[in-house]
């Protein structure tokens, strides 16, 4: 039986995935929060199926030992190759919630015959996931999806808001194929750093949809749903990395809003 008062579990390649659970700590101020990034195999988007598969379960395996009522897959490429594997490991020791589901029903408030572009990393484009659950819930868009692989990485390594991620954004986003889009759906959960530099390329005429926000409601809902949102006490949040630098561990304020004490868990060792 799950309880209230366990832990929300989060995961991502590395600090991306922090953008969510910077949103869901303003949305859900009262929940413990335990974040895993994978930073020794970033990035996912990548990698191959069977190798994110393979780290999505061992992350999982941990974030159980670690008590969590929910797992939280912030990272695109990991929801799209992993979520149903991990949903079947997990069985019923915990929720699982992927960043992927969450966007496909806020998309349902477009307009019909709306052409909406995605943007993600390899992985999560090659997949065609969006796609695949656009058609099965019916939704009446458009969906033109452009892999951008050098993006998350840029971002990680901390280019963002200078020349290099204008550049690159510049030569990814004026690609014909996203002519016309009156929504993009930021595919990766690094890009919300690079939001406003992108609604710039676009002049603030495209429609950003940043699913940290998204998804972070999504997770309250679910949470109230099952009646699993805690009331006891606050614990502390727990950050865990595989592979610690100081690069991430400098970077994470501004992935996270505030500062967070990463610690170096030797998952893979
Ligand atoms: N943040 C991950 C995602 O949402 C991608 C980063 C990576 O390639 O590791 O897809």
């Amino acid at each position: 039986m799950l309880s209230a008062n366990q832990p929300v579990g989060i995961f991502d390649s590395g600090i991306g995935g922090l953008t969510v659970a910077s949103a869901v700590k303003r949305a859900l101020p009262g929940e413990q929060i335990i974040y895993f990034g994978d930073t020794a195999h970033l990035p996912y988007g990548d990698k191959s199926t069977a190798s994110i598969q393979a780290y999505s379960i061992k992350i999982s395996d941990l974030l159980l030992k670690q008590r969590c009522k929910i797992i939280l897959i912030a990272c695109n490429s990991a929801s799209a190759a992993a979520y149903e594997l991990v949903k079947a490991y997990v069985g019923s020791k915990a929720l699982v919630l992927n960043v992927i589901d969450p966007v496909i029903e806020f998309l349902a408030t477009e307009k019909p015959g709306t052409k909406v572009g995605l943007i993600g990393t390899r992985r999560t484009i090659s997949s065609n996931i969006y796609k695949k659950r656009v058609d099965e819930n019916n939704l009446p868009i458009e969906l033109e999806s452009l892999a951008t692989p050098l993006l998350a990485p840029m971002i990680e390594d901390g280019f963002f808001n200078n020349n290099i991620s204008k550049a690159l954004i510049i030569e990814y986003l004026s690609s014909p194929k996203l002519d016309g889009i009156k929504s993009l759906i930021l595919g990766c959960t690094h890009y919300p750093l690079i939001k406003n530099e992108i609604n710039d390329f676009f002049e603030g005429k495209v429609n950003i949809i940043d699913s940290s926000d998204i998804v972070a409601k999504a997770l309250k809902d679910l949470l109230t749903h099952k009646s699993l949102l805690n009331n006891g006490p606050k614990l502390t949040d727990k950050f865990f990395v595989s592979d610690f630098t100081r690069s991430f561990a400098e970077s994470t304020k501004i992935f996270f809003q505030e500062k967070v004490n990463l610690e170096h868990y030797p998952l893979w060792e």
